[in-house]
């Protein structure tokens, strides 16, 4: 079940992150946190809650953010990502990541950010208006490029509608190292694609994702899980078990692949299936049994975490320490190479 990224050597600073606008979910799980938890014991892994990020669509509501927060901290810890060896730490409290954004910013062009497909694509789904969009929001793709310069990263694990962004990143220390006239001063950042599909949503019409409520969070109760899975979009044309059934856009099937111990036994489950002689009922009975398995210890871990505030806050201000050496020193590279001295 584990990702595997066969790339990736003990040299390595891997960074990835999350805009804490919302709790995790199985999506989440299965497309990033479980790999993390793996690449956490092969190189150095930092992980960003990028609070700053959050703000650029939220800055009107910004308690979207800020009690996401330890939420977010709190499914982190909870699914296994060790603070003993991954540092988690808070993207506003490295004030050197708001400095290299802004030095950044004099190397895009507006053109630039308004031809990214992943801006665009974020943007209409947003339903900004024209000429709505938060300035904010606007750059975040150069913040983005930021993080990734500042805290050195080589690698970074992300879906492919982040490609965009690991390309300005890559165009902007391509600049720097030209303008330093030292072509490793940055370097490049290789995208580790995520090698593990997507979690559809439990609706059947996407991918899970908190917005569309179409999703099973970490924290969900027991019998919120249950309701989950039997609302579950399976082939609406399966009326009867011994039908044949349809499994091409079966959430239920797709989860079970996912999080089921017994993967030969899912792959019998899903021929049986298309061949007739079995009912939604009994793959929703084992998916929620599978479900509870998978989540009761994640939720038990994260209740315990969640009511203990001062150590989550100390576990994002060691983390954020740490790997701030790091962005000090990349930050004055930065500055050097644009020509700003400090005082
Ligand atoms: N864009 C990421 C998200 O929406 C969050 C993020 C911010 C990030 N900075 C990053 C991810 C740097 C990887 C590297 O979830």
């Amino acid at each position: 079940m584990e990702t595997a990224y066969p790339t990736v050597s003990q040299s390595d600073i891997i960074l990835t992150g999350d805009r804490p606008t919302g709790r995790m979910h199985l999506g989440h799980l299965v497309g990033s946190l479980r790999a993390r938890v793996a690449l956490q014991h092969r190189c150095r892994v930092i992980v960003l809650l990028a609070d700053l990020q959050g703000l650029t669509d939220n800055g009107h509501n910004p308690s979207k953010v800020s009690q996401n927060i330890p939420e977010v901290l709190a499914d982190y810890l909870a699914c296994g990502i060790d603070p003993g060896v991954a540092q988690i730490c808070l993207q506003s409290a490295v004030t050197e990541l708001a400095d290299v954004t802004v030095l950044l910013a004099n190397l895009v062009t507006t053109a630039r950010l308004h031809r990214n497909p992943t801006l665009r694509s974020e943007i209409a789904s947003r339903g900004f208006s024209e000429g709505g969009v938060p300035a904010g929001f606007f750059i975040y793709p150069i913040s983005q490029a930021s993080d990734l310069l500042t805290f050195g990263a080589t690698k970074c694990p992300a879906g492919d509608d982040q490609a965009p962004l690991i390309e300005l990143t890559n165009d902007l220390a391509g600049a720097l190292n030209r303008m330093a006239g030292d072509v490793a001063a940055f370097s490049a950042v290789e995208h580790l694609r995520s090698v593990t599909g997507r979690l559809p949503g439990t609706d059947g019409l996407g991918k899970a994702s908190k917005s569309a409520k179409n999703a099973i969070a970490l924290s969900d109760e027991p019998d919120e899980i249950t309701s989950k899975v039997n609302s579950m979009y399976t082939d609406p044309n399966h009326l009867r078990a011994q039908d044949p059934g349809d499994v091409s856009n079966h959430v239920v099937l797709a989860y079970l692949e996912a999080f089921d111990p017994e993967p030969g036994e899912v792959a019998e489950l899903k021929e049986q299936y298309a061949r007739g002689g079995l009912g939604d009922m009994a793959l929703k009975r084992r998916l929620n049994d599978v479900l509870q398995t998978v989540l009761a210890p994640i939720r038990e871990r994260r209740r315990r975490l969640i009511a203990d505030k001062g150590y989550l806050l100390s576990v994002l201000a060691s983390g954020t320490e740490q790997a701030r050496e790091m962005a000090i020193r990349q930050r004055n590279k930065v500055r050097d190479v644009l020509g700003v001295t400090a005082l």
